[in-house]
């Protein structure tokens, strides 16, 4: 092989070849190339080609053939886009060309496929990789009747041909050495089988460089795999594989990632059974070649880095894949082509159809055949709070109450549930789309006393009785091997003494009715109340004591295969759960039941079955990240919350006529956190509630109707509030501002009327023009109602200077000041408690709503004695609900949890934090416009250079941050600003994740590209 040092063609001479041989002008620009000279070229009337120079004595044969496998495809695959070859000026396919030493290059001319090179995609996302496997499943359908003499030689790059490296095993260290026989080894122990594999004239190498695709930013599609230079007749699966192997480089699951190409491959190319189980290993094998040539090119050509340019992502890759069970990887494979999971579900499921098993065989000494279901699902509600469930006396003592009122029946059920039981960290994983957590449960559960006696239901030989030490793992665990004719399979006892698990030796043969172990209690169990976990395996896959007794969501359909219901053998109906309606059936009736203006959150709308802290869980046990609920200020379901209400409840609940400590004590504590001023409260049951009860005291206290109220500021749903909703009636639907209704313009310093830091005076001058159009109508100003921060606008900041100035206008002019603090307020800005405290003033009254009931329907007005007074001129203020003990008693309960967990302190800090952070990403990603806010209440504007918002990408970065299961919400009238304004127990790792899986998305095709 001659060295790339040796010779050199300059553009010049690519561009003089060409017209040489071809009679065509264009440009050439060098494009990199491991067997030939590539160039792209381009000519005067905007046509691209690819100029192939070969090197100087290349083989003929060798050319011919890739001239030959183009003509085929151009003759016999119509629907696939693969290079043309152009002929030479004398009508050649292949031109010759002599070097200055007289040696032969032959020179081809391609057609140029458009798009956008592979590597250069982001995201490549499921739909990506799908079409990648079904353009290679395509070209290897149009390939199957090709045949050609030189598509039988020996290459290094044939997977089928792959243990020549075995010879270079010296050259790595000795962990690479040991993954590299590991698959090289399991290769030559399968070659048997492998070489019965379907075979075919295939393209074997769809790496990043070949593959073109659409220049469709959010569904972009591969058009063409090209370069078919490493075309061989070799294994099909091969081919599948590397398709696979490169494309699934840099995921954080690279299993995952291939199950698209798959799919995509199989949808083109069915692909056999047999040829599954060959996928793992072929895949790593690809690798090994790969790592193996960088390894030997490194000492030949230390100075060439496209051989070198995919052996770090190729490692990194192939230590994964080490560690996935190979076993696994089939199933998953199977599954995505359509096949059951495991290849001996069918026969289990045959084996429990022969067979007839009782629960009774089970627990001998308990006597019982009866079942009653238990559901420990996330949607459960039975087990109640999280505190709840993870105090194990409670757990326990609510077991054996249900017991009781079932006697003759056994607690049971589990299979396939969702379940928030896990809260350790080990149930996590950084998936392809972020953190993942497992839930789903893979065996059912008998909640039986402790030391009942669990007994074999068949002969088994013992192959795992361990102390699976640790919380929430098995504590004493038995599993047992069970082989029939055609079968075999493992059944597996969790959560036993220890005592009971190790008296067995692994080996030992226990008889069908033989006692296996005992019932043990917790903390040795595995700290849980005494229960059985039993789970049916196919397969032990690698694992000796931890086989998984919970998986992922994601991969739940290999799960189940993996581990059949053991209810197949006792064919229990009690067991057989009526699941939870569908998505769809929900959605289905709210738009036939439903007030049609209710609009769901996203695309796909998510069912919310369970909160805690700062996290929601969907009914499948999916964990989201919330960083959009102002609502469940103290987190979602905090226990002391969640316990004052609960406690309240069950003594009384009536109106305030009657007298009771819950309303006195709410006043007090909001009274603690306000300028002495404002010290009289009316509770109300919701933020509209309380702005309408605050204009309904501003009539009453000024004789005024007439209300200045800022441009896409949002105060309520009911008719008062929608009239002073510019956000409303001046969006869709709206009908304008009402007569007594004065808008000012959003003091926004960043793309609003006036801009800059010291626009403050000039937006408080539009207030004075407000109250100035109310005179010349003849009348006088009620009052000003504005947020500290206006939300819906956009989190807008009010400018300096502001709120002062249009406060003293609004008093002379004789009316009062609302600060609306529905959204900012009880601590939520950091720096002060409320929002109207960073503007140095004091209203006359504040609204208070969305964080008081912590999610419980709860809102207040507070005033000054002057308004109470004025308001309460004869007619009684009655409010069914307002101001009952239930709300007071979760009002008081979350101010003082404000109090106790410093969260004013932490939402300074924390929110400091992310404001700094966010201003870095601003730095990185000029499409972030404006970061702003206070505390944990921000938002970040999306424009491009001339500060035109940027809607669709604002709802792109939303909606895949919803893929990664973080939540966020867009406002302001533009739809392009993303507001954050989690529970304020966010924490600064919440924080990180929030800013990693920014920056993630900002970098995408879609967010970069903006116009
Ligand atoms: C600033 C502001 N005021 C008032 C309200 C109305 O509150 P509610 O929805 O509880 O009636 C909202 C609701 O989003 C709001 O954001």
């Amino acid at each position: 092989m001659d060295s790339y040092s040796e010779l050199k063609i300059s553009t010049h001479q690519a561009e003089e070849i060409l017209y040489n041989s071809y009679r065509i002008k264009g440009t050439a620009i060098r494009l990199p190339g491991y067997v030939d000279y590539n160039f792209k070229i381009k000519t005067e009337n905007g046509d691209c080609y690819i100029l192939k120079i070969s090197r100087p004595n290349a083989d003929v044969n060798y050319i011919l053939f890739l001239q030959d496998i183009l003509l085929y495809l151009e003759k016999n695959a119509e629907e696939l886009i693969a290079p043309k070859i152009v002929c030479d000026k004398e009508g050649n396919y292949t031109s010759e060309i002599f070097d200055e030493n007289k040696n032969k290059q032959h020179v081809r001319l391609l057609t140029w496929i458009s798009g956008r090179i592979w590597s250069h995609v982001n995201p490549r996302l499921e739909g990506i990789h799908f079409s990648l496997g079904q353009t290679c499943g395509k070209i290897t359908k149009a390939l199957q009747h090709f045949e050609h003499p030189q598509s039988h030689i020996d290459v290094e790059w044939d997977t089928s041909q792959s243990l020549w490296t075995k010879k270079y095993l010296h050259l790595f260290s000795d962990k690479e050495r040991e993954i590299n026989s590991y698959f090289q080894n399991l290769f030559e122990a399968n070659l048997e089988t492998y070489n019965q594999l379907r075979k075919s004239i295939v393209h074997n190498d769809a790496n990043d460089y070949n593959i073109i695709v659409s220049e469709d930013l959010v569904n972009p599609e591969v058009r063409s795999v090209i370069d078919y230079g490493d075309a061989i007749y070799t294994q099909i699966i091969n081919d599948v594989a590397i398709a696979c192997a490169y494309a699934i480089m840099d995921h954080n699951d690279p299993l995952e990632a291939a199950l698209p190409i798959i799919k995509g491959y199989h949808d083109s190319f069915p692909l056999q059974e047999s040829e599954l189980e060959h996928l793992y290993n072929s895949i790593a094998m690809r690798l090994v070649i790969s790592i193996t040539k960088s390894a030997i090119n490194k000492k030949e050509f230390p100075e060439n880095e496209y051989l070198l340019i995919s052996e770090k992502p190729a490692w990194e890759l192939l230590n994964k894949w080490r560690r996935i069970s190979p076993d696994f990887a089939q199933c998953t494979f199977r599954s995505a082509c359509g096949f059951t999971p495991h290849p001996s579900e069918k026969v289990f499921i045959n084996w429990t159809k022969k067979n007839e098993f009782k629960i009774s065989n089970l627990f001998p000494s308990v006597g019982k055949n009866k079942l009653l279901h238990l559901d420990l699902s996330v949607s459960s509600t039975w087990i109640g709070h999280r505190s709840e469930f993870n105090d194990l006396d409670l757990f326990q003592f609510k077991i054996e109450q249900l017991q009781k009122l079932h006697a003759d029946k056994i607690l049971s059920g589990g299979y396939l549930e969702p379940r928030a039981l896990y809260t350790s960290t080990e149930y996590d994983k950084i998936g392809n789309n972020g953190r993942e957590s497992r839930s789903i449960h893979l065996g059912i559960d008998f909640w039986l006393p402790v030391n009942t006696a669990v007994h074999a239901l068949f002969d088994g030989e013992v192959v795992t009785a361990v102390n699976d030490v640790g919380d929430k793992e098995y504590g004493g665990l038995v599993i047992l091997k069970h082989r029939l004719e055609d079968l075999e399979f493992f059944t597996l006892y969790g959560h036993n003494t220890v005592k009971s698990a190790l008296q067995h030796e692994i080996g030992d043969i226990i008889k069908k009715g033989e006692k296996i172990a005992e019932l043990g209690n917790y903390p040795e169990n595995g700290n849980w109340a005494p229960h059985l976990h039993f789970q049916v395996m196919l397969s032990m896959l690698d694992y000796k004591i931890d086989y998984p007794g919970v998986a992922y969501y994601s991969q739940l359909d290999i799960w189940k295969s993996l581990c059949p219901d053991p209810n197949f053998l006792f064919n229990s109906d009690a067991l057989i759960s009526n699941s939870d309606q569908s998505n769809e059936a929900l959605i289905t009736f709210r738009e036939k039941h439903l007030g049609k203006s209710l609009s769901l959150q996203y695309k796909v709308p998510i069912k919310m079955v369970r909160g805690s802290g700062q996290y929601m869980m969907d009914q499948f046990g999916r964990k989201y990240l919330d960083t959009v609920n102002n609502v469940a200020h103290v987190g979602h379901e905090h226990p002391d919350v969640v316990k004052a209400g609960q406690v309240q409840m069950a003594m009384i609940n009536t109106n305030s006529r009657y007298l009771h400590e819950n309303i006195n004590e709410l006043a007090q504590e909001l009274i603690k956190t306000l300028p002495d001023e404002l010290n009289v409260l009316h509770f109300v049951n919701s933020g509209s509630e309380a702005n309408e009860l605050a204009i309904r005291m501003v009539k009453a206290a000024t004789g005024q109707k007439d209300i200045i109220a800022s441009e896409a500021g949002y105060h309520g749903n009911s008719n008062t509030c929608i009239d002073i909703s510019s956000y409303k009636f001046d969006g869709a639907g709206g009908k304008g501002s009402p007569e007594h209704t004065q808008i000012f313009p959003l003091p926004d310093t960043f793309r609003g009327k006036y801009k800059g830091e010291n626009s403050g005076e000039k937006y408080a001058e539009e207030v004075k023009h407000c109250i100035d159009r109310i005179h010349q109508k003849g009348r006088d100003v009620g009052a000003l109602i504005v947020e500290p921060i206006i939300s819906c606008g956009g989190q807008v900041e009010l400018p300096k200077g502001f709120l002062k100035k249009a406060y003293s206008y609004v008093r002379e002019a004789g009316g009062l000041c609302i600060s609306d603090e529905v959204q900012t307020g009880c601590g939520r800005m950091g720096k002060t408690y409320w929002g109207f405290q960073l503007h140095d003033v004091i209203p006359d009254i504040v609204t208070i709503g969305k964080p008081l009931g912590n999610g419980h329907p709860l809102a207040a007005v507070v005033c000054t004695q002057s308004v109470a007074n004025k308001f309460a001129n004869g007619m009684e203020y009655f409010n069914t609900f307002g101001g009952n003990p239930v709300s007071c008693a979760i009002g008081a309960e979350v101010l003082k949890t404000v109090d106790r967990e410093g969260l004013q302190k932490h939402a300074l800090q924390i929110g400091n934090y992310l404001k700094d952070e966010l201003k870095k990403l601003r730095v990185e990603f000029p499409i972030i416009g404006d970061v702003r806010g206070q505390g944990l209440f921000l938002g970040i504007e999306l424009v491009n250079k001339e500060l035109k918002p940027l809607d669709l990408q604002t709802s792109y970065l939303a909606n895949r941050m919803k893929e990664h299961g973080i939540l966020m919400s867009i406002d302001g009238p533009d739809h392009n600003v993303l507001k954050i304004k989690p529970p304020l127990v966010f924490s600064k790792q919440n924080a990180q994740d929030l800013i990693f899986y920014l920056q993630k998305i900002l970098s995408e095709d879609f967010m970069t590209s903006f116009e």
